[in-house]
């Protein structure tokens, strides 16, 4: 990843007079029964869109949907569902495609939040690798794929998907050079992507993956959100003429389950710049770009 500036939006007031948006425009945001998924949803929500709040497990998905409707006071003005999603399951995809499908048809935003990482801070096992590449690499590209035909083609809004990855899935924690010549070339496919998450889920297997030069710290999770940022940068390129933008968004060490609670700011914080992120003016909204936190904010290519 090159780090070409900072980025005066992150650091700018919030959404204020550049609404583009109403409470017929549909945003999904996944694995948002907490966390910053959670207060994604309550962000959206608020500023009066529909939002799909999914999550793997039915009865926190409802009691997050509860919590939303009883702090907004009115939970009636909320444009606000919930649908069961498991991101690492096939079968769950299509059954939340085709549901949303039936009942909506429409889509203009998709905030790719869920994940897993099954490290503390300072660990850095790779037990659970499989799961962690199926939830936080293949679950987004499965879905994305799934709901392509639906994004709402509008000349006057965007279409947009943003894809909440890390800094540890940034290109420079690759040591592997011929693997970071690989993502880093114009051409990279989607099959040259899935071969390298495949590569390292071989390593592990045969415990080869310490030498082979794959991300140091929480490396099972940096290589998902590699592969995120790197698929990312394939669609952005692919879509860039047909009024869909995709982008990344790394929310910085923040205070949920995945950090123990530790981190330099809430999941409320990380969910503002998130949320204006996903919100873009149609003018301002660039594709293929990899936001990285907020204080001050870095953007770069992709
Ligand atoms: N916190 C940080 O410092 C930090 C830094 C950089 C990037 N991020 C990224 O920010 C995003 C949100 O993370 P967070 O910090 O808010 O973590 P979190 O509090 O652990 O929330 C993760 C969410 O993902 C859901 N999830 C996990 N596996 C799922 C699956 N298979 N299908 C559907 N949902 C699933 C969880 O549901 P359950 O409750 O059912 O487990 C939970 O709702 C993630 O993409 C993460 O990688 C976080």
């Amino acid at each position: 990843m090159e780090v070409k500036e900072h980025d005066p939006f992150l650091s700018s007031p919030p959404l204020s007079s550049s609404r583009w948006w109403s409470k017929e425009t549909v945003a999904i945001v996944t694995g948002a029964n907490k966390g910053i998924g959670f207060s994604l949803v309550k962000r959206l929500a608020d500023s009066g869109l529909t939002v799909i709040l999914t999550a793997r497990d039915v009865e926190r998905g409802y009691k997050a949907i509860e919590q939303l409707r009883n702090e907004h006071g009115d939970g009636d003005d909320l444009h606000l569902h919930f649908y069961r999603l498991d991101v690492s399951d096939p079968a769950s995809i299509k059954a939340f495609v085709s549901q949303f499908e039936k009942d909506f048809g429409v889509l203009d935003i998709l905030v790719n939040n869920a994940a897993v990482s099954f490290n503390e801070i300072h660990e850095n096992s790779v037990e659970h690798a499989e799961i962690v590449i199926k939830t936080n690499f293949y679950g987004p590209k499965l879905l994305i794929e799934a709901l392509l035909p639906m994004f709402r083609q509008s000349t006057s809004a965007c279409s947009r998907i943003l894809n909440i990855t890390s800094r540890l899935g940034s290109i420079n924690k690759m040591r592997n050079s011929k693997m970071k010549e690989m993502v880093l070339s114009e051409n990279l496919s989607e099959e040259q992507i899935e071969w390298m998450v495949n590569l390292f889920i071989e390593n592990v297997k045969k415990g080869t993956w310490k030498s082979q030069g794959w991300p140091e710290i929480w490396t099972d999770y940096a290589v998902s959100k590699l592969a995120l940022n790197a698929y990312s940068r394939v669609l952005a390129t692919r879509y860039k003429d047909c009024g869909l933008r995709v982008n990344c968004f790394c929310p910085g060490f923040t205070q949920t389950s995945m950090t123990r609670g530790k981190g330099t700011h809430t999941a409320t914080d990380a969910a503002e710049v998130g949320a204006r992120l996903a919100l873009l003016p149609p003018h301002q909204l660039p594709t293929g770009k990899f936001y990285i936190g907020f204080s001050p904010g870095i953007v770069s290519k992709l």
